[in-house]
């Protein structure tokens, strides 16, 4: 059956969902073809699962340390099989929320595989199969993880971050391949339920893309809580036996190896652009991302592509705004793409939370800043809720005061991380969040410090001997 459109979008995540409930909204008839499930990898396979792990492991260690605020729990266990059943629970609940939200905006959702057969022509295999007509496209296909070419990496033993989610039963020993954001958040978690963690991580240093000085205390943190942790590290095989598969891996000229139950490979994503039909229409790939403008629009009119599969940032809310951004474009508007002002969230204990520049990179552009900074553990609420680890750090223009950036690591970094974003949308001063009231006791408090700190003004921190001006 052939039915015609104004909009239809390949891929059904955060970037394609969204791009439907917006171009409903603006009045398109727009149709979102999904060949698995709704939602995407956000939803199915990367930041709700993880967050949903993650907070029960939180909820855990809460117990287990109870008697630190005289509550007594008696012995504390862990049901790992209930853990991951309610995890799949939040999932479901929250994907039939996203058939819906597109649903009630008018738009049509296919279950199927879509291949673009021209400009305005997408061919649908599998459930809903047919013929979708559309004025405009947008693709939305997302990233696949990267597997690296490792003898003995696709062995059984080794499981990328979608089989790990998988589990209903909790490994006994795991090996994470790369200390970057999906490995550091699963280190964190498994730590947390008592699980013996290896991380092995190529660069000098976890996290390379987040501040030094911040990657630094996660890792010490892991560390003491009883992590493995080995930068530097080039894995050189993988090999799986019947109960256990052994790494061995380069450390400063020898060979170690380590072995343990699992293995998870987390050294990135790559945009999943293949087999759409992209060869029909002439765009061309580079390394496997779709080249846009900062409309959203790839190489050919009409055709527009967002989140993972453009190679950009690959984060959900990035993904997000770009479906927002090519949906109101699609409908004929002029919205635009901007990058400066990305929050840049990771859930591990301590969490992290970054936007905009921080004081090496912007030290690499040559920006002259001044940075801000106030220990957590002088903050009060996180004294009593002890949870005093971490830092949070304010970089601004040295010559106009203007927020250029903030690192938190620490309690409830990830919601703190919005007003900063609010902030540096603003183009607020530095001294101007240091002139706002924020509420004691509160976390927040830090960054009000952290703020009068640039001016050596910090109130709740003993005085340092040397302090830039
Ligand atoms: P990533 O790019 O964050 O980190 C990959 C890490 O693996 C890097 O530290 C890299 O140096 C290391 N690496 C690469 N090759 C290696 C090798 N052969 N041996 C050892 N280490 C190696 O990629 P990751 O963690 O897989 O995440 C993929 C994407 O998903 C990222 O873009 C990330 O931002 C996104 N994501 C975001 C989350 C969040 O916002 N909280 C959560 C999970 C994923």
């Amino acid at each position: 059956m052939e039915q015609l459109f104004d909009l239809a979008i390949l891929g059904g995540g955060p970037g394609g969902y969204v791009a439907a409930i917006r171009a409903g909204q603006l009045g398109l008839k727009t149709v979102l073809i999904e060949a698995d499930l709704l939602g995407g990898t956000c939803l199915n396979r990367g930041c709700i699962p993880t967050k949903s792990l993650l907070h029960a492991a939180e909820v855990y260690q809460n117990a287990v340390h109870s008697e630190t605020f005289g509550i007594n729990t008696g012995e504390v266990s862990f049901d790992y099989a209930r853990i991951a059943a309610r995890k799949d629970k939040v999932v479901d609940q929250l994907r039939r929320g996203v058939n819906q939200l597109v649903k009630s905006n008018g738009g049509t959702i296919l279950h199927g595989y879509g291949t673009i057969i021209d400009a305005g022509t997408i061919s649908v295999s599998g459930k809903d199969a047919g013929t979708v007509k559309a004025n405009k496209i947008i693709i939305a296909t997302g990233s696949k993880p990267f597997i690296p070419p490792v003898p003995g990496a696709d062995g059984s033993r080794v499981l990328d971050s979608n089989k790990l989610l998988a589990l209903t039963e909790c490994p006994a020993s795991l090996t994470i391949i790369g200390g970057g954001v999906i490995g550091m958040e699963f280190a964190s978690l498994f730590q947390q339920l008592n699980v013996p963690v290896t991380v092995l991580e190529m660069m000098p240093e976890i996290l390379p893309e987040v501040d030094i000085e911040v990657a630094r205390i996660l890792r010490k943190s892991l560390q003491r809580q009883g992590a493995a942790i080995f930068t530097s590290a080039k894995v050189t095989a993988i090999e799986s036996g019947e109960h256990n598969a052994t790494c061995s891996f380069e450390l400063a000229g020898e060979t170690k190896t380590v072995t343990s139950e699992l293995v998870l490979i987390a050294i990135g994503r790559r945009p999943q652009s293949a087999d759409i039909g992209l060869e029909n229409i002439g765009i061309e790939t580079v390394k496997g991302a779709i080249p846009v403008n900062d409309q959203m629009e790839t190489t050919v009119p009409g055709v527009y592509a967002v989140g993972d599969v453009t190679g950009k940032i690959m984060l959900a809310h990035v993904a997000t705004e770009q479906g927002t951004v090519a949906a109101e474009n699609a409908a004929g508007g002029k919205a635009r793409m901007k990058y400066n002002i990305v929050p840049n969230c990771i859930y591990t204990y301590p969490e992290i939370a970054c936007i905009g520049i921080s004081e090496e990179k912007a030290k690499s552009q040559g920006i002259a800043t001044k940075v801000g900074r106030f220990p957590v553990a002088a903050n009060g609420k996180a004294m009593l809720a002890n949870d005093t680890e971490g830092v949070c750090k304010l970089v601004s223009d040295a010559a106009t005061g203007e927020l250029l950036g903030a690192q938190i690591i620490g309690p409830k970094a990830t919601e703190l991380i919005s007003g900063l974003g609010v902030s540096m949308t603003l183009e607020t001063t530095i001294a101007e969040i240091g002139a706002t009231i924020h509420p004691h006791p509160t976390v927040s408090e830090m960054i009000a410090e952290a703020a009068l700190d640039t001016a050596n003004r910090a109130l709740h921190y003993f005085r340092r001997q040397h302090k830039q001006e």
